[in-house]
């Protein structure tokens, strides 16, 4: 049996703007994270997928042609030259929330990728696994940006612009972040939607939000590379009132940004699509744990802290 794992992944800067070709910055979270085992097994008669989180249990050969997980697996399959005609059981399983901004459809599909590779004695550069989760991403998204299939596949922070080479991107002084879940399921899809079309009903605003949120992360990226957290702190807090402008932010992101801000976090804002889903807070080893009780108290589902290096 192959066993392979892929991380969830936060938008820190750029969430929306990204897919209208201007830069974000996103960051794998180890803390979270999908799994992907393949094991021959003639009894599977046929490639059989089990999706443990989602009960479901089914052959590929009946799956409709736009089912995320069985697209993934034959355009795994079809790479690496393998056929579609043998006996497998791929199960998925994921501690990312579905539908929360933590790149839960991405990490699947990257495990997936990953585990077939492997089981097949194939070594995938991570731009070849990006590449093919793309495509995936494209199904559970309808015009993704490719950022998170590119953060989940390279396994580190990423300056991401779409269509462009990924440029080489140093975190000088780690920082904490706290992210904690709304509990609202939101599809990325939905709200990357409704900015189409408002930017489709009023480009020339929705174009200048873009620019300003562009702006921020060149900053967030010079701020990142140097090591001023502080200054990190504030344009977090900047692009939040732009994606609020975007119309992605919701009341219950709303609250836990505000508990985050009256708990010490130098600054907060939406982290994904918005709508629900994770926001992210910049925290420090003496605020972490006051943060985090203000975010619990303030309705969150869950909080996780981790280090961004
Ligand atoms: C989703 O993680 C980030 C969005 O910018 C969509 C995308 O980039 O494809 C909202």
């Amino acid at each position: 049996m192959t066993i392979a794992y892929a991380s969830g992944k936060a938008i820190l800067f750029g969430e929306h703007a990204v897919v209208y070709g201007r830069p974000a910055i996103a960051v794998p979270i180890t803390e979270v994270q999908a799994q992907a085992t393949v094991e021959n097994a003639q009894q599977a008669q046929g490639i059989r997928i089990v999706a443990q989180d989602l009960h479901r249990d089914y052959l590929l050969r009946d799956a409709p042609p736009d089912d995320p997980l069985c697209f993934t697996v034959i355009n795994t399959l079809r790479h690496i030259g393998q056929p579609l005609t043998q006996d497998l059981i791929i199960t998925v399983q994921s501690t990312i929330p579905i539908a929360c901004g933590l790149g839960s459809g991405a990490a699947v599909a990257t495990a997936i990728v990953r585990a077939l590779a492997q089981h097949f004695g194939h070594r995938l550069e991570a731009n070849v696994v990006s590449s093919i989760v793309f495509e995936t991403e494209k199904l559970h998204h309808g015009t993704p940006s490719g950022i998170d299939n590119t953060v989940i596949a390279f396994e580190q922070p990423v300056y991401f612009v779409r269509e462009q080479t990924l440029e080489a991107f140093r975190v000088s002084r780690p920082f904490l972040l706290a992210i904690a879940d709304t509990g609202i399921a939101s599809p990325t899809k939905i709200a990357v939607g409704d900015v189409r079309r408002a930017w489709q009903a009023d480009p020339a605003k929705y174009e200048e939000i873009f620019d300003e949120i562009g702006t921020l992360t060149v900053m967030a990226r010079q701020a990142i590379e140097s090591g001023a957290i502080e200054v990190l702190g504030q344009l977090m807090d900047a692009n939040q009132r732009l994606l609020r402008l975007l119309k992605v932010s919701s009341p219950e992101l709303e609250s836990l940004i505000t508990a985050a801000k009256q708990g010490g976090a130098l600054g907060a804002k939406l982290s994904g699509g918005g709508r629900g889903g994770n926001m992210i807070a910049l925290v420090t080893p003496q605020t972490k744990d006051r943060v985090s009780m203000m975010l619990r108290l303030a309705g969150a589902r869950s909080v996780i802290t981790t280090e961004v290096h």
